[in-house]
């Protein structure tokens, strides 16, 4: 028997078989072979064709099939893992209305804003455990100002994982984690927070039904199954959003536990037994995929948008053609701790919500055009991410959150021993490496949803630990010095906007 999970990224779609006996991922596959288009039509502007993923997931399952050379009907369950925040706006004939408009588009800020003033930030803070913000409550309040003839003709709005489940199945609905992405779920009522639709004028009726996380939530279709060359009946039963699910797959599931990922956006992520909030909304807190009200399970959240994208950004449009991430990360190793003064501020992806949802764009500092060349940029890009997390970590500490360990997938900017040792040294955390993805996550998590596994443990005992970088005590005060460089000049940027 096996398991399906699909990640449904920003740059690409993956999906991961799991042989349920033994836990063991014997295949995976992507689609597109070169990174998804995301269009920008103005400034902070970001969207997505909702078909494209579709597209990429047939492609993908056509490829995983193929390689695994398995029979589509032993496969017992489908888990879903999305880019979080992303508003999909389907008519009653189930057309998609518009493009998706996706987490790091901007343009939610001011009536996030205007939110918090008319409602009253203390009550959004202890009802949302967040301001309004720029979440998907707020996207579709632009829509809704914007673009009126398009939300008059709203039947259903979803999240990337609900549309691709409707696909899949028939059925709309989404799960309470999923309207906390939203800023829609009341943790105070453990409901959708009726008095933000209220605000916005939404009616109740355009929001999905709501199932758990781990759940059946629709069986594969006769035509979803031909196109995609799978069983029909083959049932989904589990959903989350990517970084929810980044922290499942490295099986994070209770209070004081921490995930990291540094894939397009980066993120440090831990759960919370208490419910806390930060005052300035700069970290922010979802509901946990196993969140109840008697049990809480708050994942507080450190988002930097402008991740493994500055990486990939260098990548193109400073090295040389045909170079590999893997001798970029050797370039940045050969150029010191602090890159010999070179500091970037790596927010070019969007209102960053540690910085209050402020776009202050990327900006280098400290270049000195005697000393310093593109390896410079290359290490202190990868430092200046790292940066940005502490930054988060330092307000996730004052909550009241422990960062004694850190896991993380052997992916993306894990894979550079710069990142890493910097993370390390900067945190004085230990950092667990193993050997997952996000796919692979959603496909053992499906188990669960499937009650095939009784438990997390059950289901993720065959994860395997790759290696466990140790904070360097030599290193502390070199690392702490080139952060806290990062810092003053990040505070002279912020002076200015
Ligand atoms: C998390 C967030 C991003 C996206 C990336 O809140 O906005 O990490 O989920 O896909």
């Amino acid at each position: 028997m096996y398991l399906l999970g699909y990640d449904i990224g920003t740059s690409s779609v993956k999906v991961s078989l799991i042989d349920s006996e033994t836990g063991i991922c014997v295949a995976s596959a992507s689609a597109p072979d070169s990174e998804a288009p995301v269009k920008s039509l103005r400034p902070g502007w970001a969207e997505q064709e909702p078909g494209s993923w579709w597209r990429y997931i047939k492609e993908a399952t056509g490829r995983i099939i193929s390689k695994a050379g398995i029979s589509p009907a032993d496969i017992k369950a489908i888990g879903l893992s999305y880019q979080m925040h992303g508003l999909v706006c389907i008519d009653k004939e189930r057309n998609v209305l518009r493009d998706a408009i996706i987490w790091c588009d901007s343009r939610g800020v001011g009536y996030g804003e205007k939110a918090a003033i008319d409602l009253g930030e203390k009550t959004c803070l202890s009802r949302l455990l967040n301001l309004p913000g720029n979440f998907t409550a707020t996207k579709l309040a632009w829509v809704k100002e914007n673009e009126p003839e398009i939300f008059g003709r709203i039947y259903k709005v979803m999240l990337p994982a609900d549309y691709i489940a409707m696909l899949m199945t028939g059925e709309i609905c989404t799960t309470p984690s999923g309207l906390s992405e939203y800023m829609l779920w009341d943790f105070e009522e453990n409901t959708t927070a009726g008095f933000l639709m209220d605000y916005f004028g939404y009616n109740p009726d355009i929001l999905p039904e709501v199932r758990p996380c781990f759940s059946e939530q629709g069986r594969l279709s006769a035509d979803a199954a031909a196109e995609l060359g799978l069983a029909q009946g083959t049932p989904v039963t589990y959903r989350a959003g990517d970084q929810p699910n980044n922290a499942v797959s490295l099986n994070v599931f209770d209070p004081g536990q921490i995930a990291s990922t540094a894939g397009t956006s980066g993120v440090v992520y831990g759960i919370n037994g208490n419910i806390a909030y930060d005052p300035q909304s700069r970290v922010n807190n979802f509901a946990h995929v196993n969140h109840s009200a008697d049990a809480p399970r708050i994942g507080v959240m450190t988002c930097i948008n402008g991740t493994g994208i500055l990486n990939a950004w260098l990548r193109r449009n400073i090295m040389p053609e045909g170079t590999g991430y893997a001798s970029m990360n050797d370039l940045a190793a050969t150029i010191p701790i602090g890159s010999e003064g070179v500091s970037i501020l790596p927010f070019g992806n969007g209102a960053e919500r540690v910085l209050r949802n402020r776009q202050i764009g990327c900006t280098t500092m400290g270049v000195d055009f005697n000393r310093h060349d593109s390896r410079h940029l290359v290490r202190a890009a990868q430092e200046g991410i790292v940066f940005s997390f502490m930054y988060g970590i330092e307000i996730m500490k004052e909550m009241g959150l422990n960062v004694e360990t850190i896991h993380a997938g052997n992916a993306n900017m894990f894979l550079s021993s710069v990142f890493r040792d910097t993370l390390a040294n900067i945190t004085s955390a230990s950092i667990k490496l193993f050997d997952t993805d996000g796919a692979a996550g959603a496909a053992r998590a499906a188990g669960i949803g499937a009650g095939i596994y009784a438990d997390n443990r059950e289901a993720f005992a065959a994860l395997k630990l790759i290696s466990e970088i140790q904070p360097d005590p030599k290193d502390f005060s070199a690392t702490l010095d080139a952060y806290m460089l990062w810092k003053n000049r990040l505070d002279s940027q912020l002076i200015n906007c």
